[in-house]
């Protein structure tokens, strides 16, 4: 695995390829998760790229940039093994020379859900993802589903900027418990992990109540379970058209889905299952 720090000698290096290029971003401290998403850029390309960056410029909260885990050596090993064939792992400095005064537009996306919860978030996720692709010039790039909100973002980024690079979204991991995979499941207490669990019952319990038309209804009974487990303190439950995160419309809408985003202690987690 070729391992680059600047743009230029990573550019020196791909432009000499010709191959297709399939690229997953991610911020490190990689677990089965990002596995998958290298597995499949390998399924669908010539050449696989992977960046470990931690964004700071997505991270409203000063606190939850200083401990997001990281694991650079660990991560190394780890694309090695699934057979990465380069990893770009910048500087703040070299993505960042000067700051980045760009301010995306992504209309209601950007309002609602972690884009209401998290001020400036996926405007920093905009930031760093066009800089990356500007970086790599992926012909494909690979995203995990679990955060859905930022699929739809960057696909929304992708045509404003008018960028070549096909989006591909690709399917959550999950613990054998159910949670789903995500850098910051290492965070959570051991009590945490125990009740960090509720979140996938949750869901499939919305799931099995939803009936295509009762979602006020499976929204209030998801809250009050919420409500019940003790290290949960709730940003959202919603139950939305699985297209653009509107208010899901029985009458015209074709897909469901169920999202939520809870602290559990201090660690924010985030799901969302499709549920028809
Ligand atoms: O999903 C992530 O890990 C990050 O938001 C991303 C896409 C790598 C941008 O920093």
């Amino acid at each position: 695995m070729h391992v680059f720090g600047h743009i230029s000698d990573l550019q020196g290096f791909l432009s000499a390829q010709n191959k297709i290029i399939g690229f997953v971003p991610t911020m490190g401290a990689l677990h089965t998760g990002h596995v998958s998403l290298i597995k499949e850029a390998k399924a669908q390309s010539g050449l696989v790229v992977c960046s470990i960056f931690v964004n700071p410029t997505q991270f409203n909260d000063k606190k939850d940039l200083e401990r997001y885990p990281r694991t650079f050596e660990a991560d190394a090993a780890l694309l090695r093994e699934a057979g990465c064939d380069v990893l770009f792992a910048p500087s703040v400095e070299e993505m960042y020379p000067e700051v980045d005064t760009r301010k995306f537009d992504f209309g209601f996306l950007d309002r609602t859900l972690d884009g209401a919860f998290r001020p400036g978030h996926f405007n920093g996720v905009a930031q760093i993802v066009s800089k990356l692709f500007e970086a790599v010039k992926p012909h494909k790039a690979f995203f995990g589903q679990k955060d859905y909100q930022q699929v739809l973002v960057v696909k929304e980024l992708v045509k404003q900027l008018k960028m070549q690079v096909e989006i591909i979204p690709c399917p959550i991991l999950r613990d054998p418990d159910g949670l789903a995979m995500s850098s910051r499941n290492v965070l959570l207490t051991k009590e945490e992990r125990e009740q960090a669990a509720a979140i996938p019952k949750l869901m499939q319990e919305a799931k099995a109540m939803f009936n295509g038309r009762n979602a006020a209804e499976v929204k209030k009974h998801v809250e009050n379970r919420i409500a019940s487990i003790p290290l949960f303190k709730p940003d959202y439950f919603e139950i939305r058209n699985a297209e653009d995160l509107s208010e899901f419309d029985p009458a015209k809408d074709r897909q469901a889905i169920a999202l939520i985003a809870v602290f559990c202690g201090r660690i924010r987690l985030i799901d969302n299952l499709l549920l028809q």
